[in-house]
Formats: C-alpha cells, sequence, structure tokens
C-alpha cells in the first residue's frame, strides 16, 4: 500500500466512527453491544497476518483476484477523445465487485464463532456473492430482497436459493432495496447472538462503513498499481464510479483519494427526469438526514421521510450515500456526473456490440458518463472507470423492454 492511500485509512472514520459530520452510530440500543463486538472484533482480526493470508487466498483461488484493467479501445476510438480504461470488477467470481467485502464478512464471522450471514440485496448482486461467500466458508445465509426486486433479477434469485441461502421477500414500501436494509437490520437485531450483518454497501452504522471500504479497497490499490505500470508511473486524469451506497466508489477511489490531480466523478442515477421519485441521485438533490442508523445525504420528503426513488438499475435505487461518500462531497473532493436511463441502457448496447462486454445497468452509469467525459477532454487524458459489474442478471429485463436497434 502507498504512503498516500496509508494516510486516508489512518485519517477516516474518528474513534466514534464519524466521516467529517457524517456517520456515526444511530441504532437502537439493543444493537449497540453487536457494533461494539463487531468493532473491537475487527480492528484486532485487521492486524492478523492468519487473517491477512486466509483473506489473500481466498481473494486469489475462490475470487479470481487480480482483476485486470483493459482499454476500451474501440468506443475510445469512436468518440475521439480521452482514452476510456476499465477496472474489471465483473470478473470477479459472481459477476461483481460486492465479493470482496461479503468473502471478508465471510472470513469475519467465522473468526468470530458466528454461523449465519444475514444481509439485503437489490440487483441480487450482492446476495449472491453472498450465498456464495457463505456456502465457502460453511456459513448459512439469509437475503432479504425486495419483491419488485426479485422479479426483476429472477436469475440471481434462483443462484441464491441454489447456493443454499433462504431469501426472505419484502413487501413494504417500494419493495426494493431500502426496504429489503429495514427487514435486514430488523432481523439482525433479533439474531446477532450468532449472525453477522454483511451489509451490501458503504452504508450503515459504524462499523460498517469502515468495514466495506477497507474490503473494497483492495480495488483500488490494485488499480493504482497496474494503471501506474501501464502507463510508465503516471496516474490516470480521471476515475469514475457509478454511488449507491458508495462501496465500488470509495474502492476504487481508496487508490487515488490523496492524490488531488486525479478527479474523482460518482455517477448518480438520474432515473428518468429529476421531479421527486423518479431518480435516485442522492447527492444531487438529496440534504443532510439519517438513514440507516447513519448521518448522511438522503433524499426526503417534505417531512424529512426518505423518498421514494427511481432507477433503471436495481442496485442504484437507495435514497441515501454512505456517510464517506457524502464528506468527500461535502469537503469538495468529489465532482458529481449524473446518467440517465436511456442514457444507461444505450450504453448497454454499445459495450456489448463494440466492446463484446455487457455490463451491469449500475456500472453502465458510469461508463454512460465516461464516454460524455471523452468527448470533452483531449485525448491524452486518461479515464479510468470502475466496471463493478456484469450485466448477464440485465439481460432479459432490457431485451424485453428495448429494443438494440432503437439504440446504437
Ligand atoms: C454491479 C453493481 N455496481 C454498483 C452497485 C451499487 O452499489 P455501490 O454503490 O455500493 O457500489 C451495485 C449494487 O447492487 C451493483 O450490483
Amino acid at each position: 500500500m502507498s504512503d498516500k492511500v496509508k494516510s486516508h485509512f489512518e485519517s477516516t472514520p474518528n474513534a466514534e466512527g464519524y466521516y467529517g459530520r457524517f456517520g456515526g452510530n444511530h441504532y437502537p440500543e439493543e444493537l449497540r453491544s453487536a457494533l461494539e463486538e463487531l468493532t473491537t472484533c475487527y480492528q484486532e482480526l485487521r492486524q492478523s497476518p492468519e487473517f491477512q493470508s486466509t483473506l489473500k487466498k481466498a481473494q486469489i483461488g475462490f475470487q479470481g483476484r487480480p482483476t485486470p484493467i483493459h482499454y476500451l479501445e474501440n468506443i475510445s476510438k469512436q468518440v475521439g477523445g480521452a482514452q476510456i480504461f476499465v477496472k474489471r470488477e465483473d470478473l470477479n467470481h459472481t459477476g461483481a465487485h460486492k465479493i470482496n467485502h461479503c468473502v471478508g464478512f465471510g472470513l469475519l464471522a467465522k473468526r468470530m464463532g458466528k454461523t449465519k450471514l444475514i444481509a439485503e440485496t437489490g440487483a441480487g448482486q450482492h446476495g449472491l456473492a453472498l450465498a456464495s461467500a457463505a456456502a465457502y466458508f460453511g456459513l448459512e445465509c439469509e437475503v432479504h430482497m425486495g419483491e419488485v426486486d426479485i422479479s426483476k433479477q429472477s436469475s440471481n434469485v434462483g443462484k441464491m436459493q441454489l447456493l443454499g441461502a433462504r431469501v426472505v421477500p419484502v413487501k413494504t414500501g417500494q419493495s426494493a432495496l431500502k426496504d429489503a436494509s429495514d427487514s435486514a437490520f430488523n432481523a439482525y437485531a433479533e439474531q446477532h447472538e450468532h449472525a453477522l450483518y454483511a451489509i451490501g454497501s458503504a452504508i450503515g452504522p459504524h462499523p460498517f462503513p469502515m468495514i466495506v471500504r477497507d474490503f473494497q479497497g483492495i480495488v483500488g490499490r490494485e488499480a493504482r498499481e497496474q494503471f501506474t505500470s501501464l502507463s510508465n508511473g503516471s496516474l490516470p486524469e480521471h476515475v469514475v464510479a457509478c454511488v449507491a451506497g458508495g462501496s465500488n466508489a470509495m474502492g476504487i477511489y481508496t487508490g487515488f483519494i490523496d492524490d488531488p490531480e486525479v478527479v474523482l466523478h460518482a455517477v448518480e442515477p438520474l432515473g428518468i427526469s429529476e421531479e421527486l421519485g423518479k431518480h435516485a441521485a442522492t447527492l444531487s438533490y438529496g440534504r443532510p438526514g439519517t438513514l440507516h442508523g447513519a448521518e448522511s445525504i438522503v433524499i426526503q420528503n417534505y417531512d424529512g421521510t426518505p423518498a421514494s426513488v427511481s432507477s433503471i438499475a436495481s442496485g442504484l435505487a437507495y435514497p441515501g450515500v454512505g456517510p464517506e461518500i457524502a464528506m468527500l462531497y461535502e469537503a469538495g473532493r468529489l465532482s458529481i456526473g449524473r446518467s440517465l436511463d436511456k442514457e444507461v441502457v444505450d450504453t448497454f448496447f454499445r459495450m456489448a456490440k463494440f466492446e463484446g462486454i455487457i455490463p451491469a445497468l449500475e456500472s453502465a452509469h458510469a461508463l454512460a458518463f465516461a464516454i460524455r467525459l471523452a468527448a470533452e477532454r483531449p485525448s491524452s487524458e486518461r479515464i479510468l472507470v470502475n466496471l463493478s459489474g456484469r450485466g448477464d442478471k440485465d439481460v432479459d429485463y432490457v431485451l424485453e423492454h428495448y429494443k438494440p436497434a432503437d439504440f446504437v
């Protein structure tokens, strides 16, 4: 790890789990002892060479790390501006970056003597990664998922069940990601004696955002090393990631956060319009509030309750962001991008047709923005995009609703 990366890890969060004014621990008293136990165990275990070497073994053999960096030559040439590179997190086992922290939580649960992992999922990628990690470590697994997402992402549901997980349908609210998170937190409160909550993103009360960021940091550490070795030691001018809670973004930002010359772009889902309820662009339209046990930025109704959100990508339909993302945004370290559903679908088809890669709809938000950015920037500049997941899960939905001929 470079000294620059290390300095970021050392300064956030503070001992109370705050990132500037965001974060903290705003969960009911009954979870306090569970969260304290988790913080203490994690701080001890992360120092353990045995823990780190077991994690590394799983990352290499089970997950397939390191994932490569790849130049999108055809699209870059078509655009004729800056060069676009992707960090291929889609090549991870189970097809997305989520496995990075699921394997970490699995090992943590094992070492803490827990027998079960609990989580929420939106697109199903986190649930699938967690079910696989649970099977690998010999743990039970319970995944909470909104009914809307269950019907949209049915192939992932079947896979989770095949891997031995129990999928709990959630019918409250919008029957989507936020409601699944509420339901999973309740299950954790009831079962924390023997279960660990393996949260799906860098969200929630302390220590979850820190643990997820730390495990996802492998993406940025690898990307920095790989990029500098292919570019005579230089860094990319731009790093781009889509943001819901911020796990893939914090992962790749980790490698570049202390290099102010690298612009960090956070791409939000603009859905079908900027009207409340028609998007999930939290940093653009949210305001400070508390969600899932942490102070952050939240899209809210007038009365302060979390608002309904919408995105073609189930994994981005969340009305908040993780506290570290909120802090970086407020500190002016993030540049905000937005992609509309229709731009995302266009990019989905374009990546498939011209690059031979089908991206997850979540990742296609980052790619759509990167393509627009490349058109505005000179060919001397390099844009590194976190290609957070593959789009197999989205193919049926996209082909049912859109015709390739109407796009690229
Ligand atoms: C492939 C993929 N990318 C990105 C995300 C967004 O989550 P996060 O902001 O935590 O990276 C998801 C969430 O399900 C996802 O499945």
